[in-house]
């Protein structure tokens, strides 16, 4: 905590006459082209990573970089939080973009793999269950854990891109002509590299052809073979 103190001074003291400026611009309101939804982790620093400034990205954080599918009847099968930030983001603030950014080594998606029992959070990480069980022939026979836990977050991603176009607020936007492409990206903590996966998604025909090309380079995973 006494680090933390001691930044907030150094903050005020020395970096914020050169924010000062920026600071009073965006008091009278923001215009962040990008909805960037990541991790909680607090190894993904989305502002440093992608060299932006504040009023740059509206971001939304959770455990495992979730967005929960909807219901048949439209309604989050998460909390409202995701679907609010989504909605205030893509009919407010009209972003252009929405980042999906998982990371490599998630706490969230290990805890799946490992079948912890953690408490409360096992229902939230259920979301990523759903993603092992629904890809569990693209995680084929993989027995190397780190392996295996690099693939199941670049699914989670991947599987997180499908639940977004999937609301009701971006396929409203899209039928109504509002541009706004998803993207799936995934962070590497020990490289500190941002890799896309191949999901950059722009309407319904464009969501089918990228899930179905990302999802090839799943599919050659060692089986046994008789002979
Ligand atoms: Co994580």
């Amino acid at each position: 905590m006494r680090h933390l103190l001691l930044g907030l001074i150094e903050f005020r003291e020395h970096n914020l006459p050169l924010y000062a400026e920026r600071f009073r611009e965006l008091s009278a309101g923001q215009e962040p082209d990008t909805l960037f939804i990541t991790c909680a982790d607090s190894r993904v620093a989305p502002n440093l990573l992608a060299s932006t400034e504040p009023g740059e990205l509206f971001t939304m954080r959770n455990v495992g970089n979730l967005m929960p599918p909807a219901h048949a009847d439209g309604i989050s099968s998460g909390d409202l939080s995701e679907a609010s930030a989504v909605e205030y983001a893509v009919t407010v603030l009209k972003v252009k973009n929405i980042i999906v950014c998982g990371h490599y080594r998630c706490s969230g998606v290990e805890a799946t793999l490992r079948g912890d029992r953690l408490g409360l959070s096992d229902n939230w990480l259920r979301h990523v269950q759903d993603v092992r069980e629904k890809h569990a022939q693209h995680l084929g026979l993989e027995e190397d854990f780190a392996r295996r836990s690099a693939r199941l977050c670049e699914l989670n991603v991947i599987e997180q891109v499908v639940n977004v176009c999937k609301t009701t607020i971006i396929q409203d936007a899209w039928d109504r002509g509002q541009e706004v492409t998803v993207h799936g990206w995934v962070y590497g903590l020990q490289d500190g590299l941002l890799q896309p996966l191949g999901m950059t998604v722009d309407s319904n025909e464009t969501l089918s052809q990228h899930l179905e090309s990302s999802l090839t380079r799943y599919q050659p995973v060692a089986q046994k073979v008789t002979v």
